[in-house]
């Protein structure tokens, strides 16, 4: 049955294939930038050892044949690689990882700044104004493709069910695609969210993960009401939150940060001379942006919630620009927006408080509930909605003002939490 739903996905899918990018041939005197060709590699995943690593399973083509859900267009051609347009994109990398290591160590210690030796760079990254690549990303952080070891892989959750968070309930935490071009020179590292622990089950990091969520995406220790068991002791009552408590509890319980870390470092070691991009959707996305914010790369998210503030209580180092990360998302889904945190929210019936709403970067906001009226809806997060029902059809507004998508903006206003008043 699970299975099925996976098929009937791979149906709509089937149907945008058929809208693919012509191949514009360049005369002599138009450089446009490259388009690439991505093909998928590797699985990775977090293993559930006691002590959690990154562990990866390599994809070869005839696995991907072979198996229920690869991608095939409306022709009945078997897809297998995912078309981008490429744009020049400016990059900010320090100097060395040890150096950046060193500017955080120093800001956690001793709440010193250090300058990070910031180096400009230019890379080619995907090109966010356009619409089509803005879809193959967002398929390149579905779960379309299956280990074919494991059976759990199908198990989207019951997006289409009367409780669908959309955060899919894979089994340890965050998991995902590695993609590369044929000569490897760019790679691209897809990380999908966690929900472990909303339907009971998730394995050992599970509770972790929902506590680092916790502290990383709710003002103070989700603290939600009375009903609820804060997941630090921060809260100074009435509307005050001890600032420097919540930072400790992070730095010392996160497997956030460092699972992004050693993910980036890990394929960095399996592909030493590429150009790397990191996506992601949901929480996935907000890990993709702080990896990214730390090492230069350039970042595509969907849905992620505000990850501004965790990227300062993690006490990350932060380039003079963050533009090379993009956040796409839609005004329907509280997540990103920051408001699925009432008691009686979606979120917190999971046992999530989902507060942030400042985004690094510049985002993309489509604005669903204005613009096409949609109503506010946890089930609108799914990455299946943002591919069929968002990216996959001209968007009329956008069209209107002669674009692909909307304009891409920082949020320079954004103002978080602020109803609480912080301390130290
Ligand atoms: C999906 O729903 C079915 C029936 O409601 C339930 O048995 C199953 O456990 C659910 N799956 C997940 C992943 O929650
Ligand atoms: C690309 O990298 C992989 C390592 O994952 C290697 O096996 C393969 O030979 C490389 N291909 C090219 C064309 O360099
Ligand atoms: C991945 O990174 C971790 C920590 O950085 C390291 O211990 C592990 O050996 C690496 N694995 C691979 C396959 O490179």
């Amino acid at each position: 049955m699970i299975v099925s739903s996976v098929a009937s996905i791979l149906v709509y899918i089937s149907g945008w294939l058929s809208g693919q990018p012509e191949l514009h041939l360049e005369g002599p005197s138009v450089v446009s930038p490259p388009q690439l060709q991505f093909e998928l590699r590797h699985l990775h995943a977090v293993s559930a050892d006691p002590s959690p690593r990154i562990v990866f399973a390599d994809v070869q083509r005839h696995e991907l044949q072979s198996s229920p859900s690869f991608l095939v267009d409306t022709t009945g051609t078997t897809k297998f690689s995912y078309d981008i347009n490429t744009r020049s994109t400016k990059v900010q990398k320090p100097s060395s990882f040890e150096a950046y290591s060193n500017a955080r160590m120093r800001s956690l210690r001793f709440r010193e700044s250090e300058p990070v030796i910031w180096q400009d760079d230019e890379t080619p990254g995907p090109d966010v104004e356009n619409r089509l690549t803005l879809l193959e990303l967002a398929k390149m952080t579905n779960n379309a493709y299956v280990d074919p070891d494991d059976p759990q892989w199908y198990d989207i959750g019951n997006w289409t069910s009367s409780y669908p968070f959309g955060w899919e309930p894979d089994a340890d935490g965050f998991r995902g695609h590695v993609f590369a071009t044929p000569d490897n020179s760019t790679v691209v590292i897809s990380i999908k969210g966690t929900s472990a622990g909303l339907f009971g089950r998730g394995g050992p990091t599970a509770a972790k993960d929902k506590l680092n969520d916790n502290l990383l995406f709710s003002c103070c220790c989700a603290r939600v009401d009375w009903t609820w068991t804060t997941v630090c002791n921060c809260y100074g009552g009435g509307w005050k939150c001890d600032n420097t408590c919540v930072q400790n509890a992070l730095i010392e319980e996160s497997l956030f940060y460092p699972i992004g870390t050693n993910l980036f470092n890990n394929i960095t070691y399996m592909y030493p001379n590429s150009n790397i991009w990191v996506i992601g959707h949901s929480l996935g996305g907000a890990l993709a942006s702080l990896v990214g914010v730390t090492f230069g790369l350039p970042v595509v998210t969907f849905e992620s919630p505000g990850e501004r503030m965790a990227a300062t209580r993690l006490h990350l180092p932060l380039p003079p620009s963050t533009h090379h990360v993009t956040h796409v998302y839609h005004t329907a889904d509280p997540i990103p927006m920051g408001t699925c945190n009432g008691v009686l929210s979606s979120c917190a019936l999971g046992g999530y408080a989902m507060e942030s709403r400042c985004h690094l970067g510049k985002s993309i906001i489509y604005d669903t509930v204005s613009d096409a009226a949609w109503a506010v809806d946890v089930r609108t997060h799914g990455i299946v909605t943002i591919i069929e029902r968002l990216l996959s059809d001209p968007w009329p507004p956008s069209e209107e003002a002669g674009r692909q998508v909307p304009v891409p903006a920082p949020e320079n206003d954004c103002v978080e939490c602020y109803s609480w008043e912080f301390e130290n």
